[in-house]
Order: C-alpha cells, then structure tokens, then sequence
C-alpha cells in the first residue's frame, strides 16, 4: 500500500465548534459538508473530526456511550454517510477519534460490569478492592485531579479511571475487549472511514500490579510514567495492526502521552507494523514546571531553545526508521501565537512563522481548525468557561489545596485551557462570528471582527493563503516528504533556523521567533549561495539584510 499519508497535511475539526447547520448553536455533520469547499480550497488532505459518537458529554465526546450511532447534536448515522461520500468525492478522507482507552459510565459495557461481579462484562474493567483500611487501591491520581479509583457500592469496589469517573479505563487484557474494539473499527471502515486517530492510546496497557507512586510531600494522589506504555501496550497494537489496520489503506496516528522520540520508533518503524506515526507531548510540556503539584497550570517561561532541542531530537531519532506527526495545536492545546508568539502586532507574521517552522519538518502536519487564519487564546472569567478539567483544577488546586491562588490561576487558564481552542470557529464578522444563527454553546471569541475566514479569504496575504502555499509545497516538493534536517544555531534564542536536504537540492528554513529585528550575523555562513526564494512571509525575492519581527522565510541553496 502506499504511503499516501506521508504526502498529507490533516486538517483537525472539532466538530461542535466549527459549524452549525440548524441553529441549535452546537455544531454538526451536515455543518462540516457545508464547509468542505472551504477546505479543499485550503488544500488539505484528509480530516480528522473529534468523537462525534453517542455520549452523555462529560469530557465533550471523549466518554462514548455507542460507538456505533452518532451523537443526535451532530446528526444521524445517514450525516455521518453523507459526509464520507461528500469528502471522498472532493478527494478528502476522513478520520475519526477511537476513544478506546476508556468509555462512558453510561455505556452498557460499563452498566453490566458495574452491576455485579458475576457477569460477562464484569472483567470489561479494572475493578480492585479497596487498601485494607478501605481507602483507594493505589494512589494513582486521575489526569482531571483527585483520586484515579471511583467507589462503587454495588460492587463493594473501586473502578479506574485516569480521566473523568464519568470515563472507566477498558481492561485490554481481556480480549473480548480488544475484539469489541476491533469490531468496532471494522464497522466505520465499513462505511468508507479512512483512519483512525487513537486517544491516548499508549495508556492502554497498563501496570497490573497496580503499584503506589513513591510519595513527595503536599501530593496525595499522583500521575506519571505508570499511566502510559504499560508492559503490553506494544503487542496489542501488534494485534490491532494484524487483525485490522493491515487490511485497510488507511492511516493510525496514536496519541502517545509520555513517549520519548526514542519511544516513538517502537510505534512507527513500519518494520514493526503498529501505527504509522504518535502525537509527541514533548514539546507542548516545555513550558510547565517538571513535578510542580499545581501541574499544567505552573508556568513556565517559553524557551525557544528548549523548543528547538525537543524537535530536533524526534525529527533526527525518526529519519529513516518511523514518521513524525507534526503540530502545534488541536483541542487540547491553546493558540500557539498566543502561547508563544505575538498574537497582537505581529498576529499575522507570528502565525506564518510557527506555520513555516512546521511545515518545512518531515512528518505529517496537522492544522487545527482557525489555525490557519490565525486565531488566538480567549480571556473569560472562571463561570464563563466549560472544559471539566478547568473546574476540577480550579476546586483541587485553589479552593482545597490553597498551592495556586484565583488571580495565578485564571492567567494560567488564559494561556494554557483547552476551551481557548474550543471557542468557535470564526467565519465571518456577523453575529456570533457566522458560527450559529442560534445561541453558541460556547461564547465566540471578541475578536471575531478582527480575525475570520471571511476576511481572510479576501486578502491574498492572508494567513491562509500563506497556509495554502505552504500546502502545495508538501504535495510538490519531495525534499519536504524525504529530505534529511540538520538544526542549525541550536543556541541562538531567537532564530529557528535548519536545513533539509535531498538529493541534489538544499533548503535553508530561517525563522525569526522573536519581536526583535535581527541583523542575521550569526546566519551568513550558512546564507552563501542562496538560489532561490520558495517562501517568504514579508514577500520578499531576495534575501534580507535585518530580518524583521517575527520574519520567516524558505530559501534554495546551492547544494
Ligand atoms: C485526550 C483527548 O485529546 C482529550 O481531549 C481527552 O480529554 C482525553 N484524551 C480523554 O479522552
């Protein structure tokens, strides 16, 4: 089979924020169709949409109740038909979310399992008896805070679950688990789906021994390296590649929260037939505070050199022996300009260079929605915000622990929160950003005038026309696809600059990640010999003498 996916930049929806066809102000099915010709004009390759199943939303579709029947708010299971067929006939597949790793507690698996200890779905879970004293199993906390176990009296034990108490971890040592799991697979490749994107998947296997973290002081419950890449995580994606990836062209992109470049071999050498490639946190942790008890939400300063080093590291530990999954941004991540850019004066430059840094790396690129017209973090105040985990933090870490105070903490809520990528998509500057006719389920950015698609598309040097360029180029330029990445100036702390090279051709990508101009000293013995423009955010020709804030540009060297 081909690698077509190699080729492909995706293109990320979240499908209740991106577009309401029925002004019930939650998006859905048939509003994604309406916007397909938007995205081809974008140039993308395939979509990836967030659980559009049947849930009771608790984590806003990762807690699936049927994975076989749509969510109503989206649509019917025909929508879902449709779209396929929509996309496929404009040359975009389509690939959805397998939330796998746990279910809703209203799914029925969960229902039996929960009811007694004697049923067929009673091992569909992890249930353990409580500490002699009667406390938790472990002290393995949930990544939504508190305690990892949930009580239930009926059983007269404690369930697992690392996310919500609403999301119970599926036991896969069970393997009528991991068949229910395939079966489900094979029913949506029935339907023509073109891949999966797998949710944290290097949780699914776990460490069934079930030991404590070692305690440090102020912290009762604890996450770490004992909620990921458990002992058999390995040979069940093994499994799951001989009994259903390898029978379908298709593409899997896993999740892999604390996996290492090293790790990520395991799963994309293609030698090893699991996945083709995993979505690295590495780089997105680079700006929190190792071990701190007040976890994501302990800031730490952006360094860009720090954000190089980690890069560099996966593009040089996968040349040759698995594939990167390239990006910056999806649901679960703020804007990138707002996080470490410029999301004000230079909005537009600082949105092209992150593009440019990406882009020009071997791997597949992922664009989350509004990405490409370079939309930006959101400031509300505590009530205004949705995400689970924001109102979880909020209560553990500022009302009982006391580690955080309220002010800290809504500043790191307004540049860390899901929900500022959440807030819906802006398509134009009428009410509600052109989102809904109805009321928004969540309130639309108050930049929406300033930053839409309407607008963007009116401007040929708009960011997404950068976006669309940067496009053609992965489609067009093999030196992007196989081309080898050397990072050059590892120290400069402003200038992200390396070079790629394939065969008899060399690119210089140069980007100024800073407000700063820079008069490119520390650039010119690697700018002898510069051939040819390919991109330019400042529109330039030729090469500059300073380089302006947030400049970014691909020039052709001479080999
Ligand atoms: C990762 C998903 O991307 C996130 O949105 C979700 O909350 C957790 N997994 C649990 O499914």
């Amino acid at each position: 089979m081909n690698e077509w996916w190699k080729k492909s930049v995706v293109y990320q929806i979240y499908p209740r924020s991106f577009k309401d066809s029925n002004g019930d102000g939650f998006g859905d099915l048939q509003g994604i169709i309406e916007k397909l010709d938007y995205l081809k004009e974008l140039g993308i390759d395939v979509i990836w949409i967030s659980p559009v199943f049947d849930s009771p939303q608790d984590d806003n579709g990762y807690d699936i109740r049927d994975y076989r029947k749509i969510y109503y708010k989206y649509g019917t299971n025909q929508d879902m038909d449709d779209l396929i067929a929509c996309a496929h006939e404009k040359g975009i597949k389509v690939v959805l979310d397998l939330v796998v790793n746990h279910t809703s507690d209203e799914h029925e698996w969960f229902m039996e399992s929960f009811r007694s200890k004697d049923n067929p779905y009673s091992d569909y879970y992890f249930w353990k008896d409580g500490k002699s004293d009667g406390s938790e199993p472990n002290n393995w906390g949930s990544n939504f805070c508190g305690s990892a176990w949930e009580y239930a009296e009926q059983r007269g034990q404690y369930y697992l679950h690392f996310y919500t108490r609403k999301q119970p971890d599926l036991n896969w040592e069970n393997p009528k688990v991991r068949q229910e799991v395939y079966d489900i697979m094979e029913y949506w490749f029935a339907k023509g789906v073109d891949g999966w994107r797998m949710d944290v998947i290097a949780s699914i296997s776990k460490y069934t021994d079930f030991p404590d973290y070692p305690e440090e002081p102020g912290k009762k419950y604890y996450t770490g390296n004992m909620h990921s890449n458990g002992p058999r995580l390995h040979e069940y994606l093994q499994e799951m590649n001989r009994e259903v990836l390898s029978k379908h062209d298709c593409i899997a992109v896993g999740e892999a929260p604390g996996s290492t470049a090293e790790m990520a071999r395991l799963f994309s050498d293609p030698k090893r037939k699991e996945l083709n490639m995993i979505f690295t946190f590495e780089h997105m942790n680079i700006d929190r505070v190792p071990g701190s008890v007040n976890r994501k939400w302990a800031l730490r300063p952006f360094d860009l050199t720090e954000l190089k080093k980690v890069m560099s590291e996966w593009q040089k530990q996968l040349y040759g022996c698995g594939w990167n999954a390239l990006y910056f941004e999806n649901h679960d991540q703020p804007r990138i300009i707002s996080r470490w850019g410029n999301d004000t004066t230079y909005r537009e430059e600082c949105a092209k260079a992150f593009a440019t840094v990406l882009h020009g790396m071997q791997g597949t690129p992922y664009i989350y929605q509004g990405e490409e017209i370079g939309m930006t973090n959101v400031h509300y105040q505590l009530e205004e915000y949705d995400d689970v985990e924001v109102h979880n933090a909020y209560r553990e870490l500022v009302q009982t622990q006391k580690s955080i105070c309220k002010e800290d903490f809504l500043k790191a809520v307004w540049n860390k929160s899901r929900d500022n990528a959440r807030v819906p998509m802006q398509w134009d500057d009428s009410e509600n950003a052109g989102f809904t006719t109805g009321t928004p389920w969540f309130k639309v950015s108050d930049r929406y005038k300033e930053i839409n698609v309407k607008k963007a598309l009116a401007n040929k040097n708009s960011v997404f026309y950068y976006y669309q360029k940067l496009i053609q180029l992965r489609h067009t330029q093999e030196i992007l696809t196989e081309g080898d990445y050397t990072l050059l100036l590892p120290d400069d702390k402003e200038l992200f600059v390396y070079e790629r090279k394939w065969q008899q051709k060399k690119w210089l990508i140069v980007a100024n990640m800073s407000e700063q101009e820079n008069r490119m000293d520390q650039l010119r013995p690697f700018i002898d010999g510069a051939k040819k423009m390919i991109i330019s955010n400042y529109h330039r020709d030729t090469l500059p003498h300073i380089l302006k804030p947030y400049e970014a540009f691909i020039v052709e060297m001479e080999a």
